[in-house]
């Protein structure tokens, strides 16, 4: 279908494609998958899962030829690396080949004028994601966590304009399924680190550490996901070897 307005032909696609997640048990509470091309949250408190999340998404591309790349800010590549062979995840194959890709950003942020946002230029940093996905013809990517790309002495504004712009980049070719991670403080409400980037998301996953009879357990909700129906529930899930997070029963 093709919409025209004011000189503009815009061609649209009226069927929602749909990316399975790679983690058992969820994509039938989101009915088929996160939609396709768009970016999402995955949002939690320090050890609820996020980063073992990610890799599980990314590696379920890999397993079906795709490209993938894995932008991390706050851990080692080399220990993203050892951390999921601890899982029985074997990452050395798909750097090898190339299909994976783990970039280690912290560079960006070693720079004298950290924080400064005319020095570093967060455009930049969009602009340098934008030109890997698409030279790599990347099909899943994971911002792990996406805070520390948003610079903290900017003014509210600047942040709001910020997140706004990476997550329509991200999502304006409609090609690559992103996943952002976002921390949450030990035992806050919130749903992300500056609060906005949960209404520029298509979607939010929340995980949780939930006590109960006085035994912890993780939980997983999918809390938004624009476009298709969600199940609400909260599930209970556990991280097993290989298999990763495995949802199991709603609490
Ligand atoms: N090999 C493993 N086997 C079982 N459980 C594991 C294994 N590796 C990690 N875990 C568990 O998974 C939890 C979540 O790890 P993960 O690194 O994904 O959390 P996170 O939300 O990304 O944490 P952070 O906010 O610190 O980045 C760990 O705290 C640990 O309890
Ligand atoms: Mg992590």
């Amino acid at each position: 279908m093709s919409l025209k307005c004011e000189g503009l032909s815009i061609t649209l696609k009226l069927t929602m494609d749909k990316v399975k997640s790679g983690i058992e048990g969820l994509d039938t509470l989101l009915f088929g998958g996160f939609p396709k091309g768009r970016a999402c949250l995955i949002s939690g408190e320090p050890g609820t899962g996020k980063t073992l999340f990610s890799l599980q998404f990314l590696l379920e591309g890999l397993k079906n030829g795709e490209i993938c790349t894995y932008i991390t800010i706050d851990e080692r590549p080399e220990h993203i690396v050892l951390d999921a062979q601890a899982l029985g995840w074997d990452l050395t194959p798909y750097l090898d080949n190339g299909s994976l890709e783990i970039m280690d950003v912290t560079a960006y942020f070693s720079s004298p004028k950290i924080g400064d946002y005319e020095g570093i230029n967060g455009a930049q940093i969009i602009e340098d994601i934008m030109a890997i996905l698409k030279k790599r013809g990347v099909t899943r990517l994971a911002i792990d966590p996406v805070a520390p790309l948003v610079f903290s002495r900017n003014t509210a504004v600047q942040v709001v304009e910020y997140i706004r712009k990476l997550i329509f980049s991200l999502e304006d070719e409609g090609v690559c399924t992103t996943l952002l991670t976002s921390y949450v403080p030990v035992g806050s409400e919130k749903v992300s680190h500056h609060g906005i980037e949960e209404f520029a998301a298509s979607g939010i996953i929340l995980l949780r550490l939930v006590n109960l009879q006085n035994k912890y357990i993780r939980t997983i909700r999918a809390r938004k996901m624009r476009g298709t129906r969600i199940e609400l529930s909260e599930y209970s899930f556990e991280i097993l070897p290989s298999r990763g997070l495995v949802l199991r029963n709603p609490i």
